[in-house]
């Protein structure tokens, strides 16, 4: 087999994109002069809100600070409108997200406020994607009317399973019945556009109760469904919890290609088409624009504690504790200017996560022949099975999706040792 270990997310393809490809350029000046002029590439806005009302036993996402959940609105209120004041915000934005975290945790009146004020700050025009992160036990009726009211119409929603003994073992909060309750009431109150993440390849998984989660989602009508396996990160309560023969369970790659097809099979056959390696789409319902614009050559204006984005090629992090750059330009220090090769390579990414890339494009745009620097290295993947060459480029087979993110570090291994 071509690889033994399995990279599960995307943050494993772009790993060595992230070490390199720093330009040299001064911050400050670079984004004086993005800043003060209009919009050069679409824009989303990205707010993160770093709280959860309870800790999941596997996540390493949730990292609390110092600030206070009550004062947190007023805090992405500031942000949003520091952001705002420049000529560069003024054009349309192509999409909104809130992530987290658990965007959620704010309470309804909270969220209310800083949807008016997203409103009041950007111009939005009707039907842009607003979409916000969530777990099922936020989602009571007042929660759903404030983000209806305020414009949002894509909910993802943390599930993980719908199992109850599952749900335990990954300490999420509710019952699987009550969580497909809230989900029901959720495309009932007008979210045709809701999705959930699924967690799968975990120690007690069986083959049985992954179908009846699968019959679940086929129940919900939903738009979209995230699938991730589940990644082991030391230090978290599960990592901690799981003796090494459960964890060698979770290690063992058949086991979880078995899971894997298990989900693509069973939801294809309801309709649902792979979007990227670990969302599964229902034609039409979701298009998923913060993504695709935000990893598509856009810029993604960041707010909030923890929040990451880009505006041009200053890729930043509103790292707690960071300072801005100046007081005529506040955007977290903690940032660089990249290259224009590293914006290219993000794409090349993004669309190989959507299963299909088109080489002779990027060779033009990097200027390198990448027919000829990845010649080897596919041909040998497409003996195994892995990828499909034709003229318009390549492709990954059904094993490739599998072993997609392992590709992908390949193949930009290859593209960033000459670039
Ligand atoms: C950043 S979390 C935010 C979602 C929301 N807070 C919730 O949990 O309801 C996004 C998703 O990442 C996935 N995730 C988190 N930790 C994971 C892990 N250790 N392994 C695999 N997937 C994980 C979960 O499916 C989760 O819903
Ligand atoms: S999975 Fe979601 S709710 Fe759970 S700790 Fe992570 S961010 Fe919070």
């Amino acid at each position: 087999m071509r690889y033994c270990e399995r990279y599960k997310s995307h943050h494993d393809a772009s790993r060595k994109l992230k070490r390199r490809f720093a330009a040299g350029t001064d911050k400050a000046e670079y984004l004086a002069g993005l800043l003060n002029g209009p919009a050069d590439r679409p824009r989303v806005v990205y707010l993160h809100v770093p709280f959860c009302n309870k800790v999941c036993g596997f996540c390493p996402f949730h990292r609390p600070d110092s600030f206070s959940r009550r004062e947190y609105d007023k805090y992405l209120i500031g942000g949003i409108r520091e952001l705002a004041a420049y000529e560069y915000s003024r054009a349309p934005v192509n999409a909104v997200n809130f992530g987290g975290g658990t965007p959620t945790a704010l309470s309804p009146a909270q969220m209310a406020r800083v949807l008016a004020e997203l409103h009041n700050s950007f111009d939005i025009p009707p039907g842009t994607e607003i979409s916000v992160e969530t777990s099922v036990t936020e989602l009571t009726d007042e929660m759903l009317s404030a983000l209806k009211e305020g414009g949002v119409n894509r909910l993802s929603v943390g599930v993980q399973t719908f199992d109850d003994a599952s749900r335990r073992l990954l300490n999420r909060r509710g019952s699987g019945a009550a969580a497909a309750e809230r989900i029901r009431r959720a495309i009932s109150f007008g979210f045709v556009n809701t999705g959930i993440d699924l967690i799968y390849n975990y120690p007690d998984q069986t083959p049985e109760l992954l179908e009846r989660d699968i019959d679940t989602i086929k129940s919900l009508n939903l738009a979209g469904v995230s699938f991730y396996s589940l990644m082991l990160h030391e230090g978290t309560p599960l990592y901690k919890r799981l003796t090494q023969t459960e964890k060698a369970v979770m290690a063992d790659l058949e086991r979880e290609r078995g899971f894997f097809f298990q989900i693509l099979d069973g939801l294809s056959a309801a309709g649902f088409k792979v979007f990227e390696l670990t969302k599964l789409i229902r034609d039409g319902l979701d298009r998923y624009d913060y993504m695709r614009v935000r990893h598509g050559g856009g810029s993604c204006l960041a707010v909030g504690s923890g929040a990451g984005g880009n505006i041009g090629n200053y890729v930043y992090s509103n790292s707690p504790g960071a300072e801005n750059i100046g007081a005529d330009i506040k955007i977290s220090s903690r940032g660089r200017v990249v290259s224009d090769d590293y914006m290219i390579i993000d794409e090349f990414i993004n669309e190989l996560q959507k299963t299909a890339v088109d080489l002779s494009a990027y060779s033009r745009r990097l200027k390198l022949d990448l027919n000829a620097l990845l010649g080897s290295a596919l041909g040998e993947m497409a003996d195994g099975g892995l990828v499909q060459i034709g003229r318009s480029g390549v492709r990954l087979t059904r094993d490739g999706l599998f072993f997609g993110n392992n590709i992908i570090d390949e193949l930009v291994g290859l593209i960033i040792n000459v670039v």
